[in-house]
Formats: structure tokens, C-alpha cells, sequence
């Protein structure tokens, strides 16, 4: 019988599936870092979201481990450079969030043209009927540049299309196909998308090329009244310029899903999370019912699938 120790809440149909199957599943929430080392050595899977990292460390101690399952898309929890050496399966479930993201993204988008957080508290909280100063933009004939055009990223640019926008995408590779299949505009370079867009939206993964990809100098290719929209990963930004441009003026307003660290820790992050122009959420682009249900549900199914496979 094979043992699957789950870090982070999945889907309860997820663990009776595997259940179903004969695994031996145990749960112990977001153990510290010791904690999993200790334990880990008695397990066959391991399955995470975004809050337990898989290190090194982890990965040697998990003598009998042969799969790590990411409950969702972004990896960057994971050592899998080290996984692979290990010969252990690194398997994740992005087809399952797409839409969730691409819908929490639509509405940052929207919120912040429409300023509808602040016009919310100050009718709620301060009892003021400031309708005029609510005075908002429409996403209508705006040009939103959308930096990766994987799964999300697509999806995000569908609805963007639906809205009346101008899109305009890019990526490093089959840019030109991927723009062709979804009716888009290619974007020559990153620095001609970051100086054309109205709104920039970002939806790549965390590696060595995109961390702090977006910087002082991109920031400076901007429009001075762009609005940034980040639904991907807190440290694909340079928070500490981007909040350097917003009290510099330089942006007309952020949304921010993610952050460098989850939860925020240090003062600069506070600092540009409680910023006027600035509405955050924490995390929770893939929080859908539906697509929690999938992503545990495919995840399960692939744990099952590889280990009936390898016997
Ligand atoms: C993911 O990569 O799966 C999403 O960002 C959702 C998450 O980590 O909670």
C-alpha cells in the first residue's frame, strides 16, 4: 500500500479517490520545514500547494519517494532540477486553473479602471456618497499587454477580446503562432509591449529568467498612467521599484495577487500593499470551488495513473 503524505488542503473527492485506490493518505498541515524532514521518509507521494517547500533537503530525506504532486501549476516550490536527479516524478495540475486566474484577473483589471474597492469603502465605512469622485475608465478600445501567453495568459487575452480591447501578447517562444491561433497583436519585444499598453497584465512562471523581470528600467518603459496587474508570482516584480514608482507617481494603479513572500513579512511590502493605488488580494487567482475540485481531482487521478504504470 502506497503512503501520500498531503501538506496543503486539497479537495476532500481527492483524497477519497486516492483512498478508493488503496492509498494510505495522512494529513498534517503545512508542517515547518523540520517537521517534514522528519516525517517524510515513510512516504511513496507527497502532495503540496503553493505554502510547503519541497527542498533539497526534503527530497533526500524521502528515501522511498517516488512522486512530488503540485495541487496546482507554479513549481517554484519545488526543487525539481534535484527531483529529476533523484529520478523522482514532479507532477502538477495547470490545466485545472486557468479559468479561475484568467476570471480573477478580469476583475483586478476592472477594478482598478473602475476604482469600485475605494468607491465600496468609503460608502460602507465612512457613510460618504462620493460619486463624483469615482470617475473611472472603460477596458473598451484600451490596449492591455499581456507579458507570457501559456494557459492563463490565453485565457486572460479571450476575455480581453471580449471586452473590446486591443491585445497585445508576448512571449519568448512561437509567439508569432501562438498570436495567429488567438487573434491577437505580437509584440516585437517585451520593451515594445511595456511602452504601448495601457494595462500590463503578467502571467509567467517563477524561474531564474523572470525573477525581478519586471524592474526599474521596465517600469521606466511604461506608460506614466499604465495600470500593472499581477496575477502570476510576487517576485517576477521588483516590489521595491515598483513602489518606488508609485510614490514617485509613475503608475496609475496596481493589482496584486501575489507577492515576493506569502504571507507579507517585511515593512517595504506592507508599505506597497497599503498604498492608495494599490488593491491586493492574497493568493487567490486559483480559489475557485471549480477549479480546487479539478486540480485535486487531476492530481489524484495522475498519482494513481503513474504508480499503477511504474508497478
Ligand atoms: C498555482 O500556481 O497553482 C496558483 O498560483 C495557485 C496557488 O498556488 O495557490
Amino acid at each position: 500500500m502506497y503512503r501520500v503524505l498531503v501538506c496543503d488542503p486539497i479537495a476532500r473527492e481527492a483524497i477519497d479517490l486516492l483512498r478508493k485506490n488503496n492509498f494510505k493518505v495522512d494529513f498534517v498541515e503545512s508542517p515547518a520545514p523540520e517537521e517534514l524532514c522528519r516525517i517524510i521518509a515513510a512516504y511513496d507521494v507527497i502532495i503540496v500547494r503553493s505554502a510547503t517547500k519541497v527542498t533539497k533537503e526534503v527530497i533526500d530525506r524521502g528515501e522511498k519517494l517516488k512522486i512530488i504532486a503540485r495541487a496546482g501549476a507554479g513549481l517554484d516550490n519545488i526543487d525539481v532540477e534535484h527531483a529529476n536527479k533523484r529520478k523522482i516524478k514532479v507532477i502538477n495540475a495547470p490545466e485545472a486553473l486557468a479559468v479561475a486566474v484568467a476570471e480573477h484577473t478580469i476583475a483586478l483589471m476592472l477594478m482598478l479602471l473602475r476604482k469600485e474597492y475605494h468607491a465600496c469603502r468609503s460608502l460602507k465605512e465612512e457613510k460618504l456618497w462620493l460619486k463624483k469622485k469615482f470617475l473611472g475608465e472603460e477596458a473598451f478600445g484600451k490596449t492591455i499587454g499581456i507579458i507570457g501567453l501559456g494557459r492563463i495568459g490565453s485565457e486572460v487575452a479571450k476575455r480581453c477580446k471580449a471586452l473590446g480591447m486591443r491585445v497585445l501578447g508576448y512571449r519568448r517562444h512561437k509567439l508569432e503562432e501562438k498570436a495567429r491561433e488567438l487573434g491577437i497583436v505580437a509584440a516585437p519585444s517585451l520593451d515594445f509591449l511595456l511602452s504601448e499598453s495601457d494595462i500590463i497584465s503578467i502571467h509567467v512562471p517563477l524561474n531564474k529568467e523572470t525573477f525581478h523581470m519586471i524592474g526599474e528600467r521596465e517600469l521606466n518603459l511604461m506608460r506614466p498612467n499604465v495600470y500593472l496587474i499581477n496575477t502570476s508570482r510576487g517576485a517576477v516584480i521588483d516590489g521595491k521599484s515598483l513602489l518606488r514608482a508609485l510614490e514617485n507617481n509613475r503608475i496609475a494603479g496596481v493589482a496584486l495577487d501575489v507577492f515576493e513572500n506569502e504571507p507579507p513579512r517585511e515593512p517595504w511590502e506592507w508599505k506597497l500593499i497599503t498604498h492608495p493605488r494599490v488593491i491586493v488580494t492574497p493568493h487567490i487567482g486559483a480559489m475557485t470551488k471549480e477549479s480546487q475540485r479539478k486540480t485535486g481531482l487531476i492530481i489524484a487521478q495522475k498519482i494513481i495513473t503513474t504508480l499503477s504504470t511504474d508497478q
